[in-house]
């Protein structure tokens, strides 16, 4: 993409976030990685009025490009630098090319009412997947309903059929923007979600046939059969794909790998759950957001607030599921069936 075009599309990003006249930006970055991003974004802020300027780090990290499949969340570059911490603090928005994400800076951050957008994606992807208003919209709608909820059941043909306990944690949404004082938004992204309690979820999950693994970034070929019982996976069974799915779980030598973390849906009808069969990039914003999925996970709830600290983290957005709440139905075999939750326009059959 021609480096004028990434920057038109910064400005649209940033006008979202409530970019103007008089505001300010901070774009963190390390080493020499994502500099045409902080170029980009320095232009386009720039272009609006705004006050912009670059954090620049040392490299600590360089496994967060995603191209080996696997990230590690840790210590951020940021650990320990208070200045930066301090310029980072008196913004009004910073734009994360590092991924500071659930790091006890990036919370002091937030906390202290900046907001903070995440972007790592390739700009491909983040082409493909412009947030909007009405993005916004119905996915706010949708946790709204979320909130309100005792109970979230979730099913598939393949035999799946687990119940979570709701209420004990907040509702996170991700419409892939954030003009909200102190709130973290990803560009590009489209889902919601909650947590179970932690001795709240019970039942089988039944990981199907193309249903994609995170941070594996493959889609499943033999069914995996997880047996959940109080909030923790009890059992693994079937063939190759469970295999490597239990070894991996086993290689962090932690009980708590087995917990049971977030859970929701996506609701980005240009979000393409084929992606991965031709481009491997990114940490996979589009196999999360896909129209309809539902995003089951494991591991840590520390995001949410809860005890659940694992490094172990597995997403699992899964196709031609039907999820309840309260016994009445969302999403119906991978088709979201709330008037007030669907896309303007019939989504294609690719993600079902
Ligand atoms: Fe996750």
């Amino acid at each position: 993409m021609p480096k004028n075009s990434f920057t038109e599309l910064c400005r649209d990003e940033l006008e979202l976030c409530g970019i103007k006249e008089g505001s300010t930006v901070a774009v963190l970055s390390q080493g020499n990685q994502k500099v045409d991003y902080v170029d980009a974004f320095l232009d386009a802020a720039e272009g609006l009025g705004a006050t912009a300027f670059n954090v620049r780090l040392p490299a600590v990290d360089s496994s967060l490009d995603g191209e080996d499949g696997v990230w590690e969340v840790g210590e951020t570059p940021l650990a320990g630098n208070r200045p930066a911490i301090e310029a980072l603090k008196g913004v009004d928005l910073v734009v994360d090319t590092v991924f500071l994400l659930f790091s006890p800076e990036q919370m002091e951050i937030q906390e202290s009412g900046t907001r903070v957008l995440l972007c790592i994606e390739p700009v491909e992807h983040i082409e493909a997947m412009q947030p909007s208003p009405r993005l916004r919209e119905r996915v706010e709608a949708g946790a709204e309903i979320l909130a309100g909820a005792k109970e979230l059941r979730f099913t598939n043909e393949a035999g799946s059929d687990v119940t979570y306990k709701l209420g004990a944690y907040p509702v996170m949404t991700q419409y892939g923007y954030t003009d909200t004082p102190g709130r973290w938004d990803h560009w590009p992204s489209g889902f919601l979600f909650t947590g179970g309690a932690d001795d709240g979820v019970d039942g089988k999950v039944v990981i199907a046939a193309g249903d994609i693994i995170f941070p594996f970034k493959s889609y499943v070929q033999t069914p995996i059969e997880l047996t959940i019982e109080k909030g923790k996976i009890v059992d693994i069974a079937g063939g190759l794909d469970a295999d490597l799915l239990s070894e991996y779980m086993e290689s962090f030598d932690d009980p708590d790998a087995y917990g049971i973390s977030h859970i929701g849906w996506g609701m980005l009808e240009t979000a393409k759950w084929s992606i991965l069969a031709h481009d491997r990039r990114g940490m996979g914003m589009h196999g999360r957001s896909f129209y309809g999925n539902v995003l089951f996970s494991t591991g840590p709830n520390g995001e949410l607030g809860g005890p659940n600290q694992t490094l172990c983290h597995v997403d699992v957005p899964m196709r031609n599921c039907s999820l309840y709440l309260d016994g009445e139905p969302i999403v119906i075999d991978g088709d979201i069936v709330v008037d007030v939750l669907k896309a303007d326009e019939a989504v294609g059959a690719t993600n079902g």
